[in-house]
């Protein structure tokens, strides 16, 4: 059974453009462990520009279900999972001027330093999943640094006009095949929507999607029209007894 990972980046995004204290993506969290996912995914970046440290911190202390946090793979970011002890930490390349996540890991570039993470927190019980395009050369490298994870990146699928769709689809099924044959454990996710996802879910040996805008974007369109009923009726019966005190 393939499971599902809430990233909810997207509901810090909108706390963060008003700089403002909501919606806090700590209280929501709880919402969607009720609509039933199974982890909770965040990105701490390093400009911070969403998540930001008290989000972790508090999810760290309250989901009942589990923390994926996605880091770039630097001492900064290596010294806070230590810090909070995530359930799983998920390696991903990032780059400050990108909107969001562009493209997976370049293993190859980084041996060393990823090798050297993935075995810190492994020692100190937190397994590493590694965010890779579906590429052979990439999966080989990805359990050459001693990962028992990856995340198979799945955005060009996604991101894929109809005629391309089904050869990005392969490569990930391919990708799948390969790294479960090396013994990896797979998860996939970037880009899936309620359109494109039934394809990916089928494929066996994915055991978790990790999904955020689309579901953020849904919870905005199914939610809205009670938000602004709730607003009109306060508009329309104020109460009326003094609101400031006697
Ligand atoms: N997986 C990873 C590694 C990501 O970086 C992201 C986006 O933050 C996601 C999954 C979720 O992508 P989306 O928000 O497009 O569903």
């Amino acid at each position: 059974m393939t499971t599902l990972g809430i990233n909810i980046d997207h509901i810090a995004n909108v706390r963060q453009a008003r700089l403002a204290t909501e919606p806090d993506p700590v209280q929501l969290a709880y919402l969607a462990e009720l609509g039933g996912a199974d982890g909770i995914t965040i990105h701490l970046r390093e400009d911070r520009r969403h998540i930001q440290e008290r989000d972790l911190n508090l999810l760290r202390q309250t989901i009942g279900s589990r923390l994926n946090l996605e880091m770039a793979a630097t001492k900064e970011m290596l010294d806070i999972a230590l810090g909070t002890k995530p359930d799983m930490v998920t390696l991903v390349p990032e780059k400050r001027e990108e909107i969001t996540t562009e493209g997976g890991l370049n293993i190859e570039q980084s041996k060393a330093n990823i090798k050297n993470i993935i075995e810190i927190l492994k020692s100190n019980n937190i397994p590493t999943s590694l965010f890779i395009d579906p590429i052979a050369t990439q999966i080989e490298a990805s359990l050459e640094v001693g990962a028992k994870w990856i995340e198979i990146h799945t955005g060009s699928y996604a991101m894929s006009k109809l005629n391309k769709q089904e050869f990005e689809f392969s490569k990930i099924k391919e990708g799948v095949i390969k790294a479960r044959s090396l013994g990896l454990r797979v998860n996939a996710g970037h880009g899936l929507t309620y359109q494109n996802v039934e394809p990916i879910a089928s494929i066996e040996g994915i055991e978790e999607l990790n999904i955020g805008h689309t579901i953020i974007a849904r919870a905005i369109a199914v939610g809205l029209k009670d938000a602004v009923k709730e607003m009109k009726y306060l508009i329309l019966n104020p109460r009326k007894e003094p609101f400031f005190g006697s």
